[in-house]
Formats: structure tokens, C-alpha cells, sequence
């Protein structure tokens, strides 16, 4: 925590990086609310709302929701925090939600202390999807879909880690492995970052 008890804090990876389940993990032990833009749309989805039923046929092909759309739910979302402690799992995305989230985060007066890459290999990667998708029976988590998700994540989000390493805030770390060996990585470059 700095001295305004603010801490921010960006999972990324692409799908099936274990982004969800590590920002459950952290966010719990570091006292940080969870905020998954990926979360919020399957809530409206399942809730029927207008925006639900937009986000359901992009979220099918694997592409983005618009980036206004996103950028209004983590406004309002982190406008409700105070201090702002936050995980952000799956957000940004795009070059405009990464600068519309440093727009906000200044407004709010708190920087990003961290961004943690989630680095795990390709065929690890469609090993989880496909295991989840018989578990869980997400409606993304088929081949056509996933296959899409990776090129949408190669193409507009994967760009993003440069925009951070150039700001100094990248931290990779390797995401094979248990959960729980995942978790203390993180955990142990976040504590670094933070010290
Ligand atoms: P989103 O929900 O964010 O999906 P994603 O990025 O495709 O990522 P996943 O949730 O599939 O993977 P994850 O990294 O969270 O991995 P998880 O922990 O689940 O986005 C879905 C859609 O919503 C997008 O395609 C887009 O349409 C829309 N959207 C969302 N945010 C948006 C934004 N900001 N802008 C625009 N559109 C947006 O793990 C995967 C599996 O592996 C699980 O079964 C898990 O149990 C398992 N697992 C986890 N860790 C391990 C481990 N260490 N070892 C073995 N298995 C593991
Ligand atoms: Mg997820």
C-alpha cells in the first residue's frame, strides 16, 4: 500500500492464461476488489440486460465489445472505490482502454503499481480452454471461438505490453505450473514491486 492506500494492479495474458483464477487469489489475499470486464458481461448476458444482448453475439465470435461500452463499466465501478484497490482481470484490452484507464487512474489519484504478464505456452493454453469448456461449458470455449480470441488477443492486446514495459510497470512471470506455485510468483514479484 502507498501512502494514499491506493494499489492497482493489471493481470494479463491471453485466454486461458489463468488470469481469472489468479486475480481471485491475489485480490483476496491483498485486500484488492476484483474487477473482470469478462465477469460483468456474462452477469448482463445472464441477467438479459440490453447490453447483455449486445455483448452476447461478439462474445460468441470472440471478438471485442466496443471499447466506450467497457471503458463506462470499469468507470463507474472504480468511481465507487475509495481508495481505489483494485485487480483488473481482462481489462485493458486495446490501446483506448489502456489510455482511458490512465485517464481515470490519474483523476482518481491512483497509479498502476504493477502489470503482471501471464506467460504460459500455446498448447498449454488450448489444454485449459478445452478442459474448461468440458467443465464449465462457457459458450466462447470452442475451437472456432478460441481460435479467434488468440488472434484478437495477438492483435490488439498483446501490443499493450509494450506500451508497459515502456512505462517500466511489465512484470512477466511464468504462469505453468500449479496454481498455487502460479500465485507465489506473483505474489513474490508484486511484494518486490511494492517493497
Ligand atoms: P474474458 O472473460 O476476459 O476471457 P479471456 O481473456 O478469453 O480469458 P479467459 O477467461 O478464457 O482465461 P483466463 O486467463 O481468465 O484463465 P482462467 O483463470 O479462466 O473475455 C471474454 C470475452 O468478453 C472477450 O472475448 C470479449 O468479447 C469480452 N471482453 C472481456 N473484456 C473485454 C474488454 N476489456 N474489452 C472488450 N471486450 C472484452 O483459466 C482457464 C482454465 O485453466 C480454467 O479452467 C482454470 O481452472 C485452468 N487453470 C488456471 N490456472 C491453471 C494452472 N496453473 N494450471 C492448470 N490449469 C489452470
Ligand atoms: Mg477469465
Amino acid at each position: 500500500m502507498n501512502d494514499h492506500g491506493t494499489e492497482v494492479v493489471l493481470l494479463m495474458g491471453p485466454p486461458g492464461a489463468g488470469k481469472g483464477t489468479q486475480a481471485s487469489m491475489l485480490a483476496e489475499a491483498r485486500g484488492l476488489t476484483k474487477l473482470s470486464t469478462g465477469d460483468m458481461l456474462r452477469a448482463n448476458v445472464r441477467d438479459g440486460t440490453e447490453l447483455g444482448k449486445r455483448a452476447k453475439r461478439l462474445m460468441d465470435e470472440g471478438v471485442l465489445v466496443p471499447d466506450d461500452v467497457i471503458v463506462g463499466m470499469v468507470r463507474g465501478e472504480l468511481e465507487a472505490m475509495s481508495p481505489v484497490r483494485v485487480l483488473l482481470d481482462g481489462f485493458p484490452r486495446t490501446t483506448v482502454q489502456a489510455e482511458a484507464l490512465d485517464a481515470l487512474l490519474a483523476e482518481f489519484g491512483a497509479p498502476i503499481d504493477a502489470v503482471v504478464e501471464l506467460v504460459v505456452d500455446s498448447d498449454e493454453l488450448v489444454r485449459r480452454l478445452v478442459g474448461r469448456a468440458a467443465e464449465e461449458g462457457r459458450s466462447d470455449d470452442n475451437e472456432e471461438t478460441i481460435r479467434t480470441r488468440m488472434q484478437v488477443y495477438m492483435q490488439q492486446t498483446r501490443p499493450l505490453l509494450d506500451y508497459y514495459r515502456d512505462q517500466g510497470k511489465l512484470r512477466s512471470v511464468d504462469g505453468v505450473g500449479t496454481m498455487d506455485e502460479v500465485f507465489d510468483r506473483v505474489q513474490g514479484t508484486l511484494d518486490e514491486v511494492r517493497a
